[in-house]
């Protein structure tokens, strides 16, 4: 990635967000103990407003400038790292589009995914000529292009044609009124779903139904990340089972095809992801009084991309799991293909075998050779595949 670095980052953040706040330019200097008090606290409250006091949430819960300043300085950088992750994963499996020309954002918030795009490109050559940034909320879309604007000018890059509008994603109207003539290489639907808690399901499908049949390019991509929960990543398995039902697509990421994923039919079965990041230094700071660590981060996504492909029986496996103790004494990893989902597993004291789970990190796209399949599942871990002496595991780049 061509990245400035996550500090300069955050400190573009905060100089932005203390002038929103005090009206004064930030000296650089550590933040004084009183206004990081107040940023504490306003974090806080946005953070439980995500997770335990999620059902006070609210639609425009960034009207209020305290939550537009905390999720700049908590969120907005974490999620842009979680969206290069998927984007990096794209590149590497041959689901990123060929060009990537007109790009839009739904539901951007302060731009997390349009930063992501523009932190994995090399040259300026490599944006896209147009981006549209879309949100029901005024005040998080001038935030997030004034940020953007400030953004491009430290990277000294020039800004694409950014069109930045309030629009409500789920009336369809406020998207035809756009009047897009020319189809999306990329469609970015980051942290959005989750919030769309009280739209029926045929309201969530007529809206991917247009994206992809209306807007999206024949070679486009269309990207939906959201958090890592048992509850939300659940939702996203159901929305992928939907969307494969009612449209004409496959799903490029993080596994393949166009089967009904093999983990729906068990409520305790999810998957996700993670990454690992430098965690900037006012966010550590936030995170040690909040008694939080986000060193690795975590999330969930789909690309859906038009068409359905021609499935082949599985070859390659998705790794849901580092290596684990089991209860046995041996090891395992879990796994999951189009078809099946299933566990990796070693003998208790055959070191050679636990070396080779060992080697394999969560979310490694692996095949393996002369594994040996068990005629009996285990009552907890499912089907289960034995690595032995001669079994090869090979974990794709
Ligand atoms: C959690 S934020 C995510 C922001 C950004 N995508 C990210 O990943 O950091 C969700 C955003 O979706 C917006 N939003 C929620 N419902 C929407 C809708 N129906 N139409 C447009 N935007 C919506 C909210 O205003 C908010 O900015």
């Amino acid at each position: 990635m061509n990245t400035k670095s996550i500090q300069e980052l955050e400190d573009l953040i905060i100089s932005y967000v203390y002038e929103m706040s005090w009206g004064q330019k930030w000296d650089g200097k550590p933040i004084p103990a009183d206004v990081f008090k107040s940023y504490l606290s306003q974090v806080e409250k946005l953070s439980n407003l995500f997770t335990v006091d999620r059902e006070q949430m609210g639609i425009r819960y960034f009207r209020k400038k305290e939550n537009r300043i905390a999720y700049l300085l908590y969120f907005h950088l974490s999620n842009m790292v979680r969206a290069s992750a998927i984007i990096e994963e794209m590149k590497k499996r041959k689901a990123w589009p060929k060009k990537i020309e007109r790009v839009m954002d739904l539901g951007t918030g302060s731009g997390a995914s349009l930063w992501a795009l523009a932190q994995g490109i090399s040259s300026p050559k490599q944006l896209p000529s147009l981006m549209y940034a879309l949100d029901e909320d005024r005040s998080i879309l001038n935030d997030g292009k004034k940020l953007w604007h400030q953004y491009c000018k430290m990277r000294e890059i020039t800004s694409p044609n950014l069109v930045s509008q309030k629009v409500d994603v789920l009336s369809l109207k406020g998207l035809e009124a756009l009047e897009i003539q020319e189809k999306l290489d990329l469609i970015f639907c980051s942290n959005l779903v989750n919030e769309f808690s009280l739209i029926s399901d045929s309201g969530k499908i007529s809206l991917f139904k247009y994206l992809v049949d209306q807007l999206l390019s024949d070679d486009g991509a269309l990207m939906i990340m959201e958090p890592a929960s048992l509850d939300i990543s659940r939702d996203l398995l159901h929305l992928r089972e939907m969307l494969l039902d009612c449209l004409d697509i496959h799903i490029s990421l993080p596994c393949s095809g166009t089967q009904s994923c093999p983990m729906i039919s068990d409520a305790k079965d999810w998957c996700h992801f993670e990454i690992p990041w430098d965690i900037p230094r006012v966010k550590k700071r936030l995170e040690k009084e909040l008694n939080r660590n986000s060193e690795v981060l975590k999330y969930s996504y789909i690309v859906i991309q038009k068409g359905q492909k021609k499935s082949k029986r599985r070859s390659k496996y998705r790794s849901l799991s580092p290596m684990l103790k089991n209860r046995d004494g041996g090891y395992f990893v879990l796994l999951c293909s189009d078809y099946d989902k299933l566990s990796l597993r070693s003998k208790k004291g055959d070191k050679e075998s636990k070396q080779k789970l060992k080697n394999i990190q969560r979310g490694d796209v692996i095949s393996l050779q002369n594994c040996h399949e068990d005629k009996l599942d285990d009552p907890k871990l499912g089907k289960q595949v034995w690595v032995g002496q001669d079994s090869k595991i090979v974990i794709h780049p």
